[in-house]
């Protein structure tokens, strides 16, 4: 008998429904929108917070519990928009702060928890504060706010230290008045100097401001990287961002950041309900939580930002920079728990963001071929792990990454930084495709900022809903699974099974989780009733044939 999916039938959560508890971000699958290119609701090419608001529905129904949107706040866009120049406006670009409100509403009272991204390590060089210190010139305090030095050399002519850029070229730029200022990222995104309390005092007040809008959480951009270390040190060498596997560097996971952090979460814990008798109407009970985007040499080290008086969680990146290979899967995920479990966060799952080459791409064996298959199977062990996941848009339709995009219709700053290499975030962040025909496959009435390949026609929302065998239906039947069967996310551990190399079984109560992750089929013993399968599996007299590049669900 071949067996593909177990009952598909959809019970989408409900408002009446949500997962409603203080700690209800503990396991929850939260789901990445991209503002430019979720849904266009003007026809202007891109994406908008009247789209998104409008395909709420189909994130209920998808039956993630949260939506992460990245920035939509005014900014020039050097950076797709993190590069902020005023963090209580919502750029033209993308709607009104009334869209806002709507939207955190509309989400609300479908049970969904909504988290903006906060981007405190830098402004936009438009942002006032960055406007003022450039006119005020050296030695006024308003330039205090950001990095300012004088060069080295004779003339001032050199940058103030070697650091590096993350989007390559040296981290400083001179202004016309000869002073240098530091920028981690692009020269548009000064960074912010966090020894100035006017810089904790603003933001400090820009987490009160979203709150007092509803947002139920901030997905924080750079948090490892707000303090620097004293002194401004050289590092002494190159490509320095290779280094951060192996040591802390001097503008990145310093301690200090955590002070800031602890500040936050008296914050966020004053917002959550039982502190708070003045929560608006509509608004979801529960904990208001933080995610740290935290690059660190190690998991312990990311351990330490969501201690239990700091953020809430961090992203596992260690688990995202994994390859498909049994005992490395084992290792990190072993690893993952076990750093967490002394400080008793949950641990997060990530296999994509709007950062990094999609995972149906990524996971290949040579990493650039579309390999769906493998990256389905890489999605349903992600999902049966304990701890939170995060979905980033696209992924449950299996989009690949996007590799031929013309150079002249590139938008990411790390592209015009450093000619020769690829990999670069454009190839990411295409515009979804929603229906098979139309113009832009049903992302607007107009066309897309980047254009859509036509093969994703056929991977739209609406060619996927209904068949079983599609990787959308795969994603809602997983979730609902989440949902349904006790144990699925929660806890804080797996219990590892015997199983052949390249196969990995673990077992979670009431439920086992059988990956192979080789290239060649595997026999194994049926451990109890199917519940889903990644790909079509055979049930025989002895036992079930678990393909290529699989996953199954298994409830005992
Ligand atoms: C984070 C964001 C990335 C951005 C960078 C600078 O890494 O995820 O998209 O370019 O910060 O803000």
């Amino acid at each position: 008998m071949t067996q593909y999916l177990a009952d598909t039938t959809r019970h989408p959560h409900t408002s009446d429904q949500p997962a409603a508890t203080a700690d209800w971000w503990r396991d929850a699958v939260i789901y990445q929108v991209y503002p430019r290119s979720f849904a266009d609701g003007n026809g202007d090419g891109m994406g908008d917070l009247p789209g998104i608001r409008e395909r709420l529905p189909y994130l209920r129904d998808l039956g993630v519990d949260a939506v992460w949107l990245s920035p939509f706040y005014a900014s020039p866009q050097a950076d797709a928009g993190y590069d902020v120049a005023d963090y209580r406006a919502v750029d033209p670009m993308f709607g009104t702060l009334h869209d806002a409100d709507g939207l955190i509403r509309d989400a609300h009272r479908l049970g969904l928890r909504i988290i903006v991204d906060l981007v405190p390590n830098h402004t936009s060089d438009q942002h006032e504060w960055f406007k003022q210190a450039v006119s005020e010139g050296p030695g006024s305090p308003l330039r205090q706010r950001y990095h300012f030095r004088p060069g080295k050399g004779a003339g001032g002519e050199l940058p103030p230290n070697d650091w590096e850029s993350v989007f390559g070229g040296p981290a400083w730029t001179r202004a016309a008045d000869g002073e240098w200022y530091l920028h981690l990222f692009a020269p548009e995104q000064p960074d912010l100097n966090w020894e100035h309390p006017a810089v904790q005092d603003e933001f400090r007040s820009i987490l009160r401001f979203w709150l007092d809008m509803g947002v139920d959480g901030f997905r924080i951009d750079v948090a490892h990287g707000l303090v620097k270390a004293d002194g401004l040190p050289d590092i002494g060498a190159h490509e320095q961002l290779k280094l951060l596997g192996n040591d802390v560097l001097p503008f990145f996971d310093q301690d200090g950041v955590h002070e800031i952090y602890r500040s936050w979460r008296r914050i966020l814990d004053e917002y959550s309900p039982s502190h708070s008798p003045n929560l608006r109407p509509g608004a979801l009970p529960g904990a208001r939580i933080a995610v740290a985007e935290a690059w660190t040499p190690t998991v312990e080290r990311t351990a330490n930002y969501v201690r239990s008086d700091e953020l809430h969680q961090a992203f596992n990146f260690q688990y995202l920079a994994t390859r498909w290979d049994a005992a490395e899967l084992r290792a990190v995920i072993d690893r993952s728990l076990d750093a967490m479990r002394p400080v008793a966060a949950p641990t997060t799952w990530v296999l994509s963001n709007h950062d990094v080459v999609r995972h149906a791409t990524r996971l290949s064996s040579d990493g650039k071929t579309y390999d769906v298959r493998r990256a389905r199977a890489a999605s349903l062990l992600m999902l049966a792990l304990p701890g939170s996941a995060y979905v980033y848009q696209g992924e449950e339709l299996g989009l690949p990454e996007v590799t031929d995009l013309p150079d002249e219709l590139r938008q990411d700053p790390a592209f015009f930084r450093a000619a020769g290499q690829d990999g670069f975030r454009d190839g990411c962040r295409v515009p979804i495709p929603w229906t098979s025909e139309g113009p832009s496959h049903g992302f607007g009435s107009g066309g897309s900022w980047l254009p859509q390949p036509e093969s994703w026609a056929r991977l739209s929302v609406a060619e996927q809903t209904g068949d079983p065998a599609s990787t959308l239906e795969l994603y809602r039947a997983a979730l609902r699974l989440r949902r349904e069967l006790p144990g699925l996310g929660a806890g804080e551990s797996v219990r590892w099974e015997d199983a052949p190399e390249g196969v990995l079984s673990f077992l979670r109560p009431g439920f086992v989780c059988t990956v192979n992750t080789t290239s060649e089929p595997v026999t194994l013993p049926v451990p109890g009733a199917l519940s889903l399968a990644s790909s079509a599996v055979e049930i025989t007299a002895t036992g079930v044939v678990v393909p290529a590049d699989t996953t199954v669900w298994w409830a005992v």
